[in-house]
């Protein structure tokens, strides 16, 4: 657990734990998997990377991911991607080949689940082990878009999945457990009091929300927050 006092503060200590993560990496292999989270809270780290870590990690050799995306356009307002787009993709000029989006542009949300695992396993060439994934929580306790109470939580062999969010946009594609638990590292961000209590219960409690249910086997779990976050702890 790493307690900072601001949000801003937070993001800066997540940049600069990313950016030791991927030198460290990029010595023993060529490129670095990192899945990144969506909704609100990872916007001031994606900002901060684009506007202060540009030199200081090997983004040419880093591979993007999602944890989790609406099933809308990817230049819906909703959509992970478009945020992660805005925020830091576009400002760092990443380029296509190093960006791998989960599809929305299929019919059928199960084909585009199929069609991110085949992408998975082409990069992996069998489970994917992200060397590092970011995730956020929802004050319900959710992460990506494994709600609680979804079948989902208890898929084992899909790695990719489709969710329903209570609330819009409903359709989710997400990654499963059996791949968030087999990554490298993972780190949570949480901001907020909103999610204070969510997060006593997830850490001090064990409550089997969904948040909770992400224990790396091999990896390092991190959970980042910030003081208001952290206040039922
Ligand atoms: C999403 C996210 C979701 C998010 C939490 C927290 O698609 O919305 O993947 O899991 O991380 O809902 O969202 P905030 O950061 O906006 O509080």
């Amino acid at each position: 657990m790493r307690i900072a006092e601001t949000a801003d503060e937070l993001a800066r200590g997540v940049a600069d734990a990313l950016a030791k993560r991927v030198a460290q990496t990029l010595q023993q292999q060529r490129a670095f998997s990192l899945v990144l989270a969506g909704g609100n809270t990872p916007r001031a780290l994606y900002r901060l990377l684009a506007k202060e870590y540009r030199q200081q990690i090997d983004w040419g050799r880093v591979h993007l991911f999602w944890g989790d995306e609406r099933y809308v356009p990817h230049d819906h307002p909703a959509s992970n991607f478009r945020m992660t787009y805005e925020t830091l993709i576009a400002p760092l000029n990443i380029p296509p080949e190093k960006i791998h989006p989960m599809p929305t542009d299929v019919t059928n949300p199960y084909d585009a689940a199929c069609l991110y695992e085949q992408e998975l396993r082409t990069f992996f060439g069998g489970i994917p082990r992200f060397d590092l994934v970011l995730l956020g929580m929802g004050a319900d306790g959710h992460t990506a878009s494994l709600f609680p109470g979804a079948a989902t939580l208890k898929e084992r062999e899909r790695w990719v999945a489709v969710g329903e969010a209570p609330v819009e946009p409903r359709v989710r594609l997400t990654l499963t457990l059996p791949v968030l638990n087999a990554a490298q590292a993972v780190y949570f961000l949480v901001t907020g009091a909103d999610k204070a209590e969510t997060v006593r219960r997830v850490l001090m409690e064990d409550t089997p929300l969904p948040a909770a249910l992400v224990l790396p086997e091999q990896g390092e779990l991190v959970w980042w927050l910030d003081k208001e976050a952290a206040g039922g702890i």
